[in-house]
């Protein structure tokens, strides 16, 4: 059974979909959820599916990245994580703490990559006048946003989209592709997942 750790900034969607499908005969279980933000909303949600949860507020090390993360991987590295999945999490990591786990860490990001790494993704996919959009569920590497890409999911931009209605879109998707990938990649199995709007 792979043990899962999970990181989170905010609501924890990605989260919750993550943890809920790793029941039955799925190869891997959720063993903690941690935050950047004590205040996360999802790590109400995480405790009440029975998860154990930690957050560290990386306000309280003004910028020094490394203090940070060295009191970050303590409870991750305690919990002796298989995988280690990113959901939400927006803080940027180091390559040390990366190559700490580099190959067995997962991240989700709300384009089709290649295309627009970084913030603001779905403003930049209707501002280019793109006809479609998504998410992508990456291995993590130094480089932000650039590792070997798992899984892909595309969406639809409609016409009057507004980055929000987008957003709303491609986060339906985002719920049926990590846990498709988390699923195969426990199982050993990195070929992607391609998966278009239902
Ligand atoms: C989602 O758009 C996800 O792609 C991005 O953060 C947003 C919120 O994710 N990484 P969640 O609801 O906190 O999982």
């Amino acid at each position: 059974m792979k043990r899962v750790a999970i990181l989170i900034s905010g609501g924890g969607s990605n989260m919750v979909k993550l943890v809920e499908s790793m029941t039955g005969d799925h190869p891997a279980r959720a063993v903690i959820v941690g935050s950047n933000d004590p205040h996360a909303g999802g790590l109400a949600k995480a405790a009440a599916m029975g998860v154990p949860t930690f957050a560290v507020d990386h306000r309280a090390y003004k910028g020094d990245r490394a203090a940070f993360e060295a009191a970050l991987i303590e409870p991750i590295l305690a919990a002796q994580p298989d995988i280690l999945c990113l959901a939400g999490f927006m803080r940027i990591l180091t390559p040390d703490f990366v190559q700490r786990f580099e190959g067995r860490m997962l991240n989700i990001h709300p384009s089709l990559l290649p295309k627009y790494p970084g913030l603001h993704t779905h403003q930049r996919a209707i501002e280019a006048g793109d006809a479609e959009a998504g998410a992508s569920v990456h291995l993590v590497t130094p480089e932000l946003d650039a590792g070997p890409i798992l899984g892909q999911a595309v969406v639809p931009v409609l016409p009057d989209d507004t980055p929000d209605q987008l957003a709303a879109r491609v986060l339906v998707q985002e719920h049926r592709l990590y846990p498709e990938v988390l699923r195969r990649f426990a199982l050993g199995d990195q070929t992607p997942v391609s998966l278009t709007a239902a």
